[in-house]
């Protein structure tokens, strides 16, 4: 059955005043450790000067993308989330737009990227062609990982009817991201990015990027074009 009453967090002007929060609490490490790996992957494509970072909600990305000098624009479905955007950075540029239809000319960006918002994103298909489309040189994306005790955490959350925020999300694997991405790209000329997961519990005792599909709560991954 269908809830009609249902509005997913990313709506809720309340919760989109806090998100930043999450950052500066107990975030913070994490934010540091996948932000080394988005540049890892970043890195693997040759000269990027232009990103379109889909998905950027408050912008938390976006601004660090910019302080790295880079020439960004965040897209959100949300007016909520931007509106925080707007006010973080008020000279940056934001647009309101769904992944699945990105309003940009073909081959507007160099890259197009996406940090923790796949899981709200159920054509994962359609996406990374829309992706491809806006791209020039590639894709590069972080999500949490399907397996990973973290994600498994909040699976069962949900399941409990426990956990608000993921309610509406889906969590995906490495095999199961290549899976979409080969689907999206077929035809196209492209190599997959050397991926690492990053944000492993402390009891593991290890830290960085690790090329171990599973523990790391966070998975980078991504594809350029030939
Ligand atoms: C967990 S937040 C991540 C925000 C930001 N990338 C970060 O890591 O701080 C997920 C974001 O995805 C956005 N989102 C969900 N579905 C979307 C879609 N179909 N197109 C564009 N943005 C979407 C939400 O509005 C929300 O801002």
């Amino acid at each position: 059955m269908v809830n009609k009453e249902f509005t997913p967090w990313y709506f809720q002007p309340e919760i989109a005043k806090v998100y930043e929060s999450f950052y500066e609490g107990k975030y913070k490490d994490a934010d540091i450790q996948e932000k080394n790996l988005l540049k890892f992957l970043i890195d693997q494509i040759d000269d990027v000067n232009e990103i379109l970072e889909v998905g950027c909600g408050t912008g938390h990305f976006t601004r660090w993308l910019n302080s790295l000098g880079y020439n960004v624009v965040g897209a959100d479905i949300s007016p909520v989330m931007l509106g925080v955007a707007k006010e973080l950075w008020t000279d940056g540029k934001f647009v309101n737009a769904k992944a699945e239809f990105l309003p940009f000319k073909d081959k507007s960006f160099d890259v197009v990227l996406y940090v923790a918002c796949l899981e709200y994103m159920p054509d994962l298909v359609k996406v990374f062609q829309e992706a491809e489309r806006v791209a020039r040189k590639g894709i590069v994306m972080g999500l949490m990982n399907k397996w990973s005790l973290p994600t498994i955490r909040r699976i069962i959350q949900v399941k409990l009817g426990k956990n608000p925020y993921y309610c509406n999300a889906r969590f995906y694997s490495l095999l199961t991201i290549k899976r979409k991405l080969r689907q999206a790209l077929e035809g196209k000329n492209y190599e997959f990015l050397d991926w690492r997961c990053a944000v492993f519990p402390r009891v593991f005792r290890v830290r960085g990027l690790l090329k171990i599909p599973f523990g790391g709560s966070f998975l980078g991954f991504g594809v350029k074009f030939k």
